[in-house]
């Protein structure tokens, strides 16, 4: 595709709302409170944001920088600033790959259960019979690839950001809506003490790593997604800005996903990982009035947040068979839907249906395995080559020429950015790394 005929944002607006959507996600509304509240709470959410000031935005940025300054998918992109390179890019769009193979199954859940609390028959004994049935697994994650294909068929933007425009308004007064609605219950005292009551005897290593793994997955960074949006960027869009707002809005989303879910569980005793969604939550909603509405209300703003991230995760794959095999959108789409899932139903078929696929090694199944191959294995080990290759074999200034092109009042910041980006992100991702290598185990 020619420079001119590649497609771009309607504005920078339009990024903002596209690449938050695609940070804000089940991460964010689901993974982000049981991880705060298994790692000490308060003292959690402190060295959280720490981390996604000195290692999360330094991070998009440099991402953003190269795909704006290449114009290119994640390949065509490490080939063009550091020939020899393009395997970083590879691994990237194969992670994104992965990740939304089994990202795909857990969104279809989010539909699901939307489904069945309109149905009135929502059941917090329900999940695992949930699970094991083959057919709900395999059918709502075919409903949640076809919605996906369906907007990346239609575009840049036409289908992308047009979504994102809608949607991100449409989940935030949701998640203020429920937020209220859960405040007003008698439980939520104690669960705001449990949320926010910093438990600084769990502040260990552990903590830092799990504050730097939930960082990259939350936005989003490491295999190159936020460089195939910021590839969308045009010369004179503002880097800077556009990294410190999606930042910030999917940092204030996570932080408002502890005041939504903790005032209606109330205080401790539950279990994290998907049962504090699809079990904990729907116990609660049960007993509360208006509890049909909310539980409604909730699955839809889970679904909404699961959707505009799996769009995010197949542009990629998308925009690397456009640009690198000159595919038409249409026709990429039909394949990278029909391969996402493909491999996604081993991940649907190993939550019960299947015994051989659900205890592959250690009591994990395939979507588990999935889940620490792809969103941290290769997620931490991206984004440590992201920094390697930018400063190394790109060169620092030309990232810094690409930004202080369109931000001249970048400059005063250039020279930390650079020390973030060559030294506290790499040794943070690679301590993470090793952590996963030496553990076997990811973050969930
Ligand atoms: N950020 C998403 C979330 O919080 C998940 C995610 C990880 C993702 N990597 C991604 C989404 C890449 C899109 C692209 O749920």
């Amino acid at each position: 595709m020619s420079e001119t005929q590649r497609p771009h944002w309607g504005s920078k607006m339009g990024f903002i709302l596209a690449a938050a959507g695609s940070a804000i996600g089940l991460g964010n509304i689901w993974r982000f409170p049981y991880i705060t509240q298994q790692n000490g709470g308060g003292i959690f959410v402190i060295v959280y944001l720490l981390a996604v000031l000195f290692i999360g935005l330094p991070v998009m940025l440099g991402e953003i920088t190269i795909g704006r300054h290449t114009q290119r998918n994640p390949v065509g992109a490490y080939g063009r600033i550091a020939p020899g390179w393009r395997f970083v890019g590879a691994l990237g769009i194969i992670s994104g790959l992965g990740i939304l193979s089994y990202y795909s199954v857990v969104a279809g859940w989010t539909i699901g259960y939307a489904v069945k609390s309109i149905g009135g028959s929502l059941d917090p004994n329900g999940f695992g019979a949930f699970l094991g049935d083959w057919r709900q697994q395999i059918g709502y994650l075919a409903a949640f690839s076809l919605l996906t294909s369906f907007v990346v068929a239609s575009g840049v933007q036409a289908g992308i950001e047009r979504m994102a425009r809608v949607l991100m308004p449409l989940l935030f007064l949701l998640m203020l809506g429920l937020i209220i609605r859960g405040l007003t219950l008698p439980t939520a005292g104690a669960g705001l003490k449990f949320y926010l009551m910093p438990d600084v005897d769990k502040l260990t290593t552990k903590t830092f790593l799990f504050a730097v793994g939930q960082a990259f997955f939350s936005l989003s960074l490491g295999m190159g997604a936020m460089l195939t949006y910021g590839a969308y960027l045009k010369k004179e869009d503002n880097l800077v800005t556009c990294a410190v707002a999606v930042v910030a809005l999917d940092t204030l989303i996570a932080l408002m996903a502890g005041f939504l879910i903790f005032p209606v569980i109330g205080h401790g005793l539950h279990k994290g990982g998907p049962s504090l969604v699809f079990v904990t939550m729907i116990a609660q909603f049960s007993h509360m009035t208006g509890g049909t509405v909310t539980a409604i209300l909730f699955f839809v703003l889970l679904a909404l947040a699961a959707l505009t991230s799996t769009v995010s995760l197949m542009e990629v794959f998308i925009s690397y068979l456009i640009d690198e095999w000159h595919m038409r959108r249409l026709s990429a789409v039909v394949l990278t839907g029909t391969l996402s899932f493909a491999l996604g139903v081993p991940s649907a078929l190993s939550l019960g249906a299947v015994p051989s696929l659900t205890h592959i090694i250690h009591g994990k199944g395939f979507l588990d395995i999935f889940d620490f191959a792809f969103g941290n294995l290769a997620l931490t080990l991206g984004g440590l080559l992201m920094c390697i290759v930018l400063i190394y074999r790109w060169g620092f200034r030309h990232a810094a020429d690409e930004v202080l092109g369109s931000s001249p009042k970048f400059r005063p910041f250039a020279q930390t950015w650079k020390i973030l980006l060559q030294y506290v992100a790499p040794v943070a991702i690679a301590g993470l790394l090793i952590y996963c290598l030496v553990t076997g185990t990811g973050l969930s």
